[in-house]
């Protein structure tokens, strides 16, 4: 992607005014760390054309044909505490469904925690990664991955991914969609600045059907089944088992059909 097509689309007052495009890269996320680290300012903007090593939560990679879809990280640096950090994807997941709401007429649902789904498979993943000054939140890094112009997925991938092309059945443009997100990012970002987080956790939750749905979370060591009560304050998934409730932070989240 062209540095000026992208500012050709953009409407926002910081988020991507400062642009660093490369056709190839290891990890935005991980050039956005170090970009960062140098101090570049909030709303810098790392996009890419093709990874390397791309990197999903989990510690797992990322796959993404080469100029097909958009890869890119924000460096933010949110005045929240590091409890609150999975705000930022959920805020993220929010900006990203309203952007495709507006221009898309298919479905388009948050999955927890950090997914975007059209017709239950996935064609968006968020990772957020922080840098810390001591025990402050100096920086974060949004990482966005959005299948986008991808209309062929390796076999471990076609029964769950898909695309907004496949999706729409016709090409998208890249830059004018990566401004809308931008715009829809920017305009929310302030309730995160202010430590306004009702209305993010509520925008989510009416954007997810999963909610109230049984369901069964998979983390590394263990399988949880339980109802998919509610959000806590912080993000976290509210879980009922057995008459309890417990609190997620991490995991993979199925529906039980
Ligand atoms: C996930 O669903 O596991 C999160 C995927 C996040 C992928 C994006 S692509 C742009 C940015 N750079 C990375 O290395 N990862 C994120």
């Amino acid at each position: 992607m062209r540095e000026d097509d992208i500012r050709k689309h953009l409407t926002t007052e910081t988020f991507g005014r400062v642009i660093y495009p490369f056709d190839v890269l290891d990890s935005t996320n991980t050039r956005a760390k170090e970009y960062a680290l140098a101090r570049a300012p909030e709303g810098t903007l790392v996009v890419a054309d093709e990874q390397t090593a791309g990197r999903g939560r989990m510690g797992r990679s990322w796959h993404s044909e080469k100029g097909k879809n958009l890869i890119f990280s924000l460096i933010l640096r949110p005045r929240i505490s590091p409890q609150m950090i999975g705000m930022l994807s959920l805020w993220s997941s929010v900006a990203i469904t309203r952007a495709l709401s507006t221009s898309f007429s298919f479905p388009v649902a948050c999955k927890w925690p950090n997914d975007i789904q059209v017709r239950r498979k996935k064609c968006c993943g968020i990772l957020s990664e922080c840098i810390f000054e001591g025990r402050q939140l100096a920086a974060a890094v949004v990482g966005i991955g959005l299948n986008v112009n991808q209309t062929e997925f390796p076999d471990d991938l076609r029964t769950l991914a898909t695309s907004l092309a496949v999706e729409s059945g016709g090409n998208v443009d890249r830059c004018e969609l990566l401004g809308k997100i931008l715009r829809e990012m920017e305009e929310g970002y302030a309730n995160i600045q202010s430590g306004s987080f009702e209305g993010i956790l509520e925008e989510w939750i009416s954007r997810s059907p999963m909610m109230g749905k049984p369901v069964t979370v998979r983390q590394q060591e263990r399988s949880i089944q339980g109802i998919a009560s509610r959000l806590a304050p912080d993000g976290g998934l509210i879980l009922t088992t057995d008459g309890k409730e417990i609190k997620i932070l991490a995991g993979d989240v199925k529906v039980v059909a």
